[in-house]
């Protein structure tokens, strides 16, 4: 019996940029997946596709149970976190040898085939590897760990980060010369933010900037507006979308002595807060009992 766990993901900077190849900052976060795979005479059928692809990729059978800590479908890398555990814990059990590289690359081909050619490198790269990590076109690189103070609020509406990725693109077809700036103004963004992580009130006036930006490219959501504008009230530095928008989830990033208050704010709208901060490692093997 093998068990792994892999943490969820937020974007700090970049997200919708990072499509055009401009830069953008992941983050690991602490919420995790845990999955127990086990050789069995009479494996379970998996009920995700996510764990089936596994199965398949790997070419062995066995039992498998999962525990999540991970709120799903509210843009947290969710599907990456249990793909990229049950991958690990599978290649543990039945001693078949991947790399990190190469448990991060399968589970990159199994989001893609699950969710028909749209997945993100970054949400398997991020569960896979953990901590901060700077996305410039194709590279992904491994960032010095910065311990910061956030609350996520989920705000429990669907979304479909597909959609919303085709909802820029459309948008950017029909009128290149304001997209474009906007796009590239996010890059910018993003690389000034970079040199703030030890100023936490830069920080959080670059996040504001992002999350206006997003706004002006069209994957706003009046519930994650008001999760913002509370979380701001009630004391953040920063706010803003994380990942496609349109629903799903926004980060806020808080002093530390106004954490709860932030996430009562965020609570108080019908939304769920998860108090969270880095998470360095990634796919991690536990102890089993
Ligand atoms: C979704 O979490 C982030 C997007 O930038 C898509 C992607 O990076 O693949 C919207």
């Amino acid at each position: 019996m093998a068990t792994w766990s892999a943490p969820g993901k937020v974007f700090l900077f970049g997200e919708h940029a990072v499509v055009y190849g401009k830069p953008g900052v992941a983050m690991a976060i602490k919420p995790r997946i845990y999955v127990t795979v086990r050789k069995s005479r009479n494996p379970t059928r998996a009920k995700s596709p996510y764990i089936e692809g596994c199965f398949r990729e790997m070419g062995v059978r066995g039992s498998v149970y999962v525990r999540s800590m991970l709120p799903s479908s509210s843009g947290l890398g969710s599907s990456a976190a249990v793909t990229v555990a049950t991958l690990s814990a599978i290649n543990d059990e039945f001693r078949i040898g991947y790399s990190r590289d190469e448990i991060a690359s399968a589970a990159y081909g199994i989001e893609k085939k699950v969710q028909k050619g749209k997945a993100s490198t970054t949400d398997t790269y991020v569960a896979t590897f953990g901590g901060m990590v700077l996305i410039t076109g194709d590279s992904k690189r491994r960032l010095p760990p910065v311990n910061m103070h956030l609350v996520v609020g989920c705000s429990q509406v669907s979304h479909s980060t597909a959609k919303m990725v085709g909802q820029v693109g459309d948008m950017r077809n029909k009128h290149p010369g304001i997209v474009n700036p906007i796009l590239d103004a996010i890059g910018e963004v993003t690389m000034s933010a970079l040199h703030t992580f030890a100023k936490p009130k830069e920080f959080g006036c670059y996040m504001d900037i992002n999350h206006a930006l997003l706004e002006a490219l069209g994957v706003g959501h009046p519930a994650l507006t008001r999760l913002v504008l509370a979380a701001r009230a009630a004391g953040a530095y920063g706010a803003k979308i994380t990942g496609a928008g349109g629903g799903g989830s926004i980060i806020a990033l808080c002093p530390k002595r106004a954490k709860s208050r932030v996430a009562g704010a965020i609570e108080s709208c019908d939304a769920r807060a998860v108090l969270t901060t880095i998470d360095t490692d990634g796919a991690r093997k536990e102890r089993t009992a």
